[in-house]
C-alpha cells in the first residue's frame, strides 16, 4: 500500500465528555464493531472514582489501566482508526488538552438527562479553537431527558456549535422506539441491548407513507413528521466541507449502553471523519504526505513498575514512516536515538511494530529523554505548536521533608513535570520552588510518586495564587521595570520563561495597568 493509501485509511480522533456521560460505554461498542474486543465489560473506565480522590493506591491502580486505554486501534469498514484516551477528571483536564492535538477529529458524548455539562463545555472549547470537526452523540435516550429541540438549542448556546441533526429520536424512556437516521432515510426501532437486527430498520423514503402509522402508532408518527419538518426548517442541511472546517456540528441520538444508534454514528463517521491532517510547528506546516518522518510527543506515561523508571512516551506520527530501529534526530536533545521496541495499542494489547504511518499512534519506551512537545524528525530541526501550557488553578510551594534526598526531589520533581503532571515555577526572589496544577488530585499523585518511585518525601504549603501568567515584550526596559518592582511576583518556568505570579484578578490587573508596555499570557504559546 503507497504511504497516501496508509494515511487516508487512518482516522485518529478523542471522544470527549463530562465524567458519567459514557464515553467508556461508547468506546467499548465502538471496538465491538470493529472486532478489537469480543465482549462488553473488556475496556475499564480509566476514570477516578468520586469517593477514591485520596485513596493514592487507588490513583496507581487507574494509573495503570488508563495506559492499557491510552490508544485503542480497530478496523472497520477498511478504515484503521484510532481512539485516543482522554481522562475524564477534572483535575486531570491538562492531559486531556494535550491529548486532543494529536486527533484530528472528536466524538462529543452528551447525557440526554443532564445535557451539556462543565467539562463538556471546556473540552469542546479547546476544540473549538483548533477547528477540529466534531460529531455529537446525545446518549442515554433509553432514560427519560431532556426535549431534544432544548438540547441542540443547548449545544448551539453553550458549545457554540452550529449543529445539524443526522439522527432523530421516536420518543424516550419508557416511550423509547427508535431513531429515524435522517442521513440515510430509514428507521430503526429500539430494542434493549443492542439485540436489534436488520430486520428492526424500516427503510422510508416517504414520511408520509402509512406505514410508519403501522410501526410506530398514529400519534408518534405524527410527532415525527412534525418535528423532521422542523429540523428540515430550521437547521442547515449536511455538509461535508463545513464539518471538516469545524463548522458545522451532525448530531447523532442512541444509547451507547444498548448499543442503540452507535452503528449509524459509526458508519456516518468512518464516511466523513477526516484522515490524518496537517500539523503546524514553529518553522513550517507539516503535510502528512511528505516522505520523511516526524512525529511529536503529546503524553508521557510513568512506568508500571516502581522498580524501573522507564516510561512510556506517546508519539503521533506526522509524516513519512516511522520505523523500528531507525535512527531519528531528537531535536530538542540534537542526538539521533533508534527504538528497538516501538508498541501500538489494540484494545488492552500491546504489540511491537514494525512501521507505522501518519495518525498512527506509538508508546516509545523512554528512560527520561523526552518531555512532552519533543519532535522527532529524520534531520530537520522543528518545533511543534499547538502543545501550551495553561495557567494552573492551585498553587503549593513544595518543601523537601528529608534533606538527606534532596537529589532525588530534584530529579523527581524534574521527570513529572516533564511529564506534565503539574508545572514548576521557581521564585526569583527566594528560589523557593512552587508547583502549580490544575486540580488538587495532583499534589497527592505528586507526593506519592516522588516518595513510591524516587524515594524523596515532600511536603506542600499553601499559596493563595489566583493565575500564572507568561510575560513578554519587545521593550527590553518594560520587563526589567516589571523585574524591579514585582519581583517578589516573578519566577522562571521550567524552560526559563518568565511567569508572572497573581495573587488576584484585581492585583493582575493592576500589574497590567502599570505595566502596558508587557504582554500577559494565559497560555505558554502566544
Ligand atoms: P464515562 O466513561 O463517560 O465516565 O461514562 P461510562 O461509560 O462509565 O458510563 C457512566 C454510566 O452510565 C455507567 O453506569 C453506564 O453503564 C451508564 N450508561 C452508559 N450509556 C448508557 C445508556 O445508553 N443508557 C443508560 N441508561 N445508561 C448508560 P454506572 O452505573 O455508573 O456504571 P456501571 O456500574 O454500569 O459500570
Amino acid at each position: 500500500m503507497s504511504l497516501i493509501q496508509e494515511i487516508e485509511k487512518r482516522k485518529t480522533f478523542g471522544i470527549i465528555s463530562h465524567p458519567d456521560a459514557g464515553k467508556t460505554t461508547l468506546t467499548e461498542k465502538l471496538l465491538l464493531f470493529g472486532g478489537a474486543i469480543q465482549v462488553a465489560g473488556a475496556v475499564k473506565s480509566n476514570k477516578i472514582k468520586k469517593h477514591a480522590t485520596s485513596d493514592f493506591m487507588d490513583i496507581e491502580r487507574q494509573r495503570g489501566i488508563s495506559v492499557a486505554t491510552s490508544v485503542m486501534a480497530f478496523e472497520y469498514k477498511g478504515k484503521k482508526i484510532n481512539i485516543l484516551d482522554t481522562p475524564g477528571h477534572k483535575d486531570f483536564a491538562e492531559d486531556t488538552y494535550r491529548t486532543l492535538t494529536a486527533v484530528d477529529s472528536a466524538i462529543v458524548v452528551i447525557d440526554v438527562a443532564k445535557g451539556v455539562e462543565e467539562q463538556t463545555e471546556n473540552l469542546v472549547g479547546v476544540c473549538r479553537t483548533r477547528n477540529t470537526p466534531m460529531i455529537v452523540f446525545i446518549n442515554k435516550l433509553d432514560r427519560e431527558g431532556k426535549d431534544g429541540f432544548d438540547l441542540l438549542d443547548e449545544v448551539e448556546g453553550k458549545l457554540g456549535m452550529k449543529v445539524c441533526p443526522l439522527s432523530w429520536p421516536i420518543g424516550m424512556g419508557q416511550r423509547f422506539k427508535g431513531v429515524y437516521n435522517i442521513y440515510e432515510g430509514k428507521i430503526r426501532l429500539f430494542s434493549a441491548h443492542g439485540k436489534q437486527s436488520e430486520e428492526d430498520t424500516i427503510e422510508i423514503t416517504d414520511l408520509s407513507d402509512k406505514i410508519l402509522d403501522e410501526v410506530l402508532g398514529e400519534r408518534d408518527a405524527d410527532t415525527l413528521r412534525e418535528e423532521i419538518e422542523m429540523i428540515t426548517e430550521v437547521y442547515p442541511s449536511f455538509d461535508k466541507e463545513a464539518y471538516a472546517q469545524g463548522k458545522l456540528n451532525p448530531v447523532f441520538f442512541g444509547s451507547a449502553i444498548n448499543n442503540f444508534g452507535v452503528k449509524e454514528m459509526l458508519d456516518c463517521f468512518v464516511e466523513i471523519a477526516p484522515s490524518p491532517l496537517p500539523r503546524i510547528t514553529e518553522e513550517r506546516s507539516i503535510e502528512p504526505t511528505e516522505d520523511k518522518f516526524t512525529g511529536f510527543v503529546f503524553k508521557i506515561h510513568a512506568n508500571m513498575d516502581p522498580k524501573h523508571r522507564d516510561r512510556i512516551a506517546f508519539m503521533r506520527i506526522c509524516s513519512g514512516v516511522f520505523k523500528r530501529n531507525t535512527n531519528y534526530l531528537h531535536v530538542r536533545q540534537g542526538r539521533n536515538m533508534k527504538f528497538p521496541n516501538p508498541t501500538m495499542f489494540m484494545a488492552s494489547k500491546k504489540n511491537i511494530i514494525e512501521d507505522a504511518y501518519p495518525g498512527d499512534i506509538v508508546g516509545l519506551y523512554d528512560s527520561g529523554n523526552f518531555k512532552i512537545g519533543d519532535a522527532l524528525t529524520e534531520g530537520e530541526e522543528l518545533n511543534f505548536l499547538g502543545i501550551p501550557s495553561f495557567s494552573p488553578e492551585q498553587f503549593r510551594y513544595i518543601n523537601n521533608a528529608d534533606p538527606m534526598k534532596s537529589k532525588q526531589l530534584n530529579k523527581g520533581i524534574d521527570q513529572l513535570m516533564d511529564e506534565g503532571v503539574a508545572q514548576l515555577f521557581t521564585k526569583l526572589d527566594t528560589n523557593r520552588k512552587i508547583i502549580g496544577t490544575v486540580g488538587v488530585l495532583q499534589f497527592d499523585v505528586i507526593q506519592y510518586r516522588l516518595e513510591h518511585e524516587y524515594g524523596a518525601k515532600c511536603n506542600f504549603e499553601g499559596l493563595p495564587m489566583h493565575k500564572a501568567c507568561w510575560v513578554s515584550s519587545d521593550d527590553k526596559e518594560a520587563i526589567e521595570e516589571l523585574k524591579s518592582r514585582r519581583k517578589k511576583n516573578l519566577a522562571i518556568d521550567k524552560d526559563d520563561r518568565l511567569v508572572y505570579l497573581a495573587e488576584s484578578a484585581w492585583t493582575l490587573q493592576m500589574a497590567q495597568d502599570n505595566h502596558p508596555n508587557v504582554n500577559f499570557h494565559f497560555s505558554s504559546e502566544f
